[in-house]
């Protein structure tokens, strides 16, 4: 029922083309790189699921990985390596994401665009400046997949709180990085927490991915996670942009929410239907801590989102 392309074949890439191969509305998997792309699809290829999964390889076959494809996914980029910031990463994903956002406005222009390549914050600016500059942008369409801090607190939550992650459900909102990840714990429903519990979990969460990136000690940043929080988002998706269903998630959005401080973009929970994100959700009441943490978020974002807006306008 469902075409989708997997733009890059690497550490997060394959693992989500495993899961998204399993998927039952998807009947197609286009798997593109630069590199071993069609090696991993026809690995991909043997497993006994409907899917049937393409590999391109190489700049000149992105046009054909593109053709039909209703849900672009882009894991594309570098990771960090310890003692990196996000921000670190822009000089060279910048470039990556932008080519590859000028080949789906050509291609696939109705397209629901995902993007998790980092700097989240700038990469999807960018993406929506290209998709403007190409008259194809609709900010219903374009995403930046967040969803790997929601997974991560619910996890956090329920080892604190001795709850089941998969029903521990915890908004974030603001960005992907650092302070601009908020997470608003006072919203948790059936949960209190001690003022000491939302200091640690909260610094955990918007320090998650430096966990990871440490542990694997210059290999990379979280891949399996991510492919699973991105998995589980383009599911989200499907259900309520191709099934109908009602479904909410958080991602990152073109958004009325922060635009009063300077973010054109924001991650919040939003209804996901026919359209895309078909109803932003509002923040709702913040504790006086979260506050604080949504005020260090914006003045952050803000920068973040007009390095990705110059870098396609000054280019
Ligand atoms: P990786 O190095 O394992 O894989 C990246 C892949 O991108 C490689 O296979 C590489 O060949 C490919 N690539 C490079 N340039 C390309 C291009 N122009 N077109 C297509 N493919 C290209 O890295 P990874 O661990 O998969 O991480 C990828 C990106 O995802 C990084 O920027 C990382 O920071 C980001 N990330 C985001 C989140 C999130 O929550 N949004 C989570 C984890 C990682
Ligand atoms: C994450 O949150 O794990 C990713 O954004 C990767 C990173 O660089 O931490």
């Amino acid at each position: 029922m469902v075409k989708v392309a997997v733009l890059a074949a690497g550490g997060i890439g394959q693992p989500l083309s495993l899961l998204l191969k399993s998927h039952p509305q998807v009947t197609e998997l286009s798997l593109y790189d630069i590199v071993n792309s069609p090696g991993v699809a026809a690995d991909l290829s043997h497993i006994c699921t409907k899917a049937k999964v393409t590999g391109y390889k190489g700049q000149e076959n992105l046009d054909a990985a593109l053709a039909g494809c209703e849900i672009v996914v882009i894991p594309a980029g570098i990771p960090r390596k310890p003692g990196m910031t996000r921000d670190d990463l822009f000089n060279i994903n910048a470039g990556i994401v932008k080519g590859l956002a000028e080949a789906i406005a050509k291609n696939c222009p109705k397209a629901f665009t995902c993007i998790i390549s980092n700097p989240v914050n700038s990469t999807v600016p960018i993406c929506a400046e290209v998709f403007k500059k190409a008259g194809t942008y609709d900010p219903k369409r374009l995403f930046g997949v967040t969803l790997l801090d929601i997974v991560r607190s619910s996890t956090f939550v329920s080892q604190c709180k001795g709850t089941n992650p998969q029903e521990t459900k915890v908004t974030v909102i603001g960005g992907h990085s650092g302070v601009t990840i908020v997470p608003l714990l006072s919203q948790v429903k059936g949960l209190t927490f001690t003022q000491e519990e939302v200091e640690a979990l909260t610094h955990r969460i918007q320090f998650g991915g430096d966990e990871v990136v440490k542990a694997k000690d210059g290999a990379g940043s979280a891949t399996l996670s991510m492919a699973y929080a991105a998995a589980r988002f383009v599911d989200s998706l499907i259900e309520g942009a191709f099934l109908k269903k009602q479904v909410v998630e958080c991602a990152y959005v073109e958004s009325p929410l922060a635009v009063d401080d300077g973010c054109a973009f924001f991650a919040s929970a939003i209804e996901l239907g026919p359209s895309g994100a078909e109803k932003i959700l509002p923040i709702g009441p913040l504790s006086d801590y979260e506050q604080g943490l949504y005020k260090a978020c914006v003045e952050q974002l803000k920068v973040n989102i007009a390095k990705g807006v110059n870098f396609v306008n000054q280019a």
